[in-house]
């Protein structure tokens, strides 16, 4: 019988095959509320149905874990890889991101039938620290896809004239009452960025270096729906002068006149068309209209060196972030992670001396190093610990689908 693994003090984290078991639960429990149908639909191209979720997160381990690692085994079925690779080149042909809300079959049940049919055979890798790297990986990934998972079902429903709830309306929350900072403020001087510590993080957050600051201070907390609510009515949409050009193109071109999902004083969200909180944080704005607004305010965006420089010094588990498969609701706070990943103006761009890992999974970050945003923190739809300071999600400027909000920074 294997030793159990021990943790180091430092770690105090659950065991990996803990953490696995977890995940792959909470992504079922995401999906528990959905029909066939609604798992099967997708709204746009830039979302996966909630089905290809399940199955894509199932094929990362059956493929790098379970058919590379492991001689004896064999695919689950061997014309599903090409349904449910997402975007690995070294794998191959996969069928165009747009129509995988075509798939009716396989259905739903036979979905979760590799699931469970991937966990068992998982069981021997992760015993094996040879595998653990990987595993924490293949884990990280499926927590991105639960999240995924979430905006994309919320876009789904969304279409639907009938605001289908996929959760009942929530208790009312208590605000949390402790008083933020206005400001935090930051000297300048040479910051060290980038993954310092043990544990796990993606490939982008490397290697650390160092950056330059000038002075400046970030916003204790986030954008309200009540402050957005002053810039709509300020004209915010209508005035020119505030928007960057290519974000002037998109207002127009799409007629947007407010944050995806409003409508009047209410919003949709995974619980249906809900009252808007005016002292929540605002949540499904597009970089263009975060640069917008920042101009509005006589503030600006951070870079997204000055939010970690900030953030270094505090607590990438607190805040609202997701715990379990309940609706996720931005409520604001002084955290600055959680509710909504916060925009920067700082381009997506490999670090100084980056590298991307070696084969497929070197496919996972690098390559999208180009025409994309980097945003910091978390949303209340990502799930605990999943996050760190130097954690760099990012998005292209006009996408809003995302629980993506507004923190301000301004020069000292
Ligand atoms: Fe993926």
């Amino acid at each position: 019988m294997p030793e159990p693994q021990r943790q180091s003090d430092r770690d105090l984290s659950p065991p990996l095959a803990e953490r696995y078991a977890a995940t792959r639960r909470l992504t079922e429990a995401l999906a528990g509320p959905l029909s066939e149908a609604d798992a099967t639909i997708q709204s746009m191209p830039d979302a996966s149905p909630a089905k290809w979720h399940l199955a894509h997160t199932t094929w990362f381990f059956e493929t790098f874990l379970l058919r590379d690692r492991l001689p004896e085994y064999k695919l689950f079925n061997e014309s599903w890889p090409f349904l449910f690779n997402s975007y690995y080149e070294s794998e191959g042909d996969r069928i165009l991101r747009p129509r995988r809300g075509l798939l009716s079959r396989p259905p739903l049940d036979g979905i979760l039938d590799w699931r469970a049919h991937v966990d068992k055979a998982m069981k021997p890798l992760l015993a094996d620290p040879a595998h653990a790297a990987l595993i924490e990986l293949g884990v990280a990934h499926e927590q991105q896809h639960q999240e995924l998972l979430l905006s994309d079902i919320k876009h789904a429903l969304f279409q639907n004239p009938l605001g289908p709830a996929m959760w009942a309306v929530p208790e009312p929350t208590t605000r949390p009452t402790e008083k933020a900072v206005d400001w935090h403020e930051h000297p300048g001087g040479i910051a060290m960025i980038g993954h310092q510590r043990e544990g796990f993080a993606f490939d982008n957050e490397g290697p650390p270096h160092r950056v330059m600051l000038e002075p400046f201070a970030l916003a204790g907390q986030l954008v309200s729906n009540g402050e957005w609510e002053q810039f709509v009515a300020d004209g915010g949409y209508r005035t020119a002068s505030l928007w960057l050009s290519d974000g002037w193109d998109w207002v127009r071109r799409r007629r947007i006149e407010a944050p995806l999902y409003w409508y009047e004083g209410e919003h949709f969200t995974h619980a249906g068309w809900q009252r808007r909180d005016p002292w929540a944080p605002v949540c499904h704005v597009s970089y263009f209209e975060a640069e917008a607004f920042a101009a509005w305010a006589g503030a600006r965006l951070p870079t997204e060196f000055e939010w970690e420089a900030i953030a270094q010094g505090h607590d990438p588990a607190a805040g609202n972030q997701l715990d379990r498969a309940e609706p996720p609701l931005p409520l604001g706070g002084s955290s600055l992670f959680g509710d909504c990943w916060q925009f920067t103006r700082s381009a997506y761009l490999p670090y100084p001396r980056f590298r991307p890992a070696e084969g497929a999974v070197g496919e996972y970050n690098g390559k999208f190093m180009a025409g994309q945003w980097v945003l910091k923190g978390a949303s209340c739809a990502t799930v605990r610990g999943h996050s760190r300071a130097s954690y760099r999600n990012f998005f292209y400027p006009h996408q809003q689908w995302q629980f993506t909000g507004v923190r301000l920074a301004k020069d000292l």
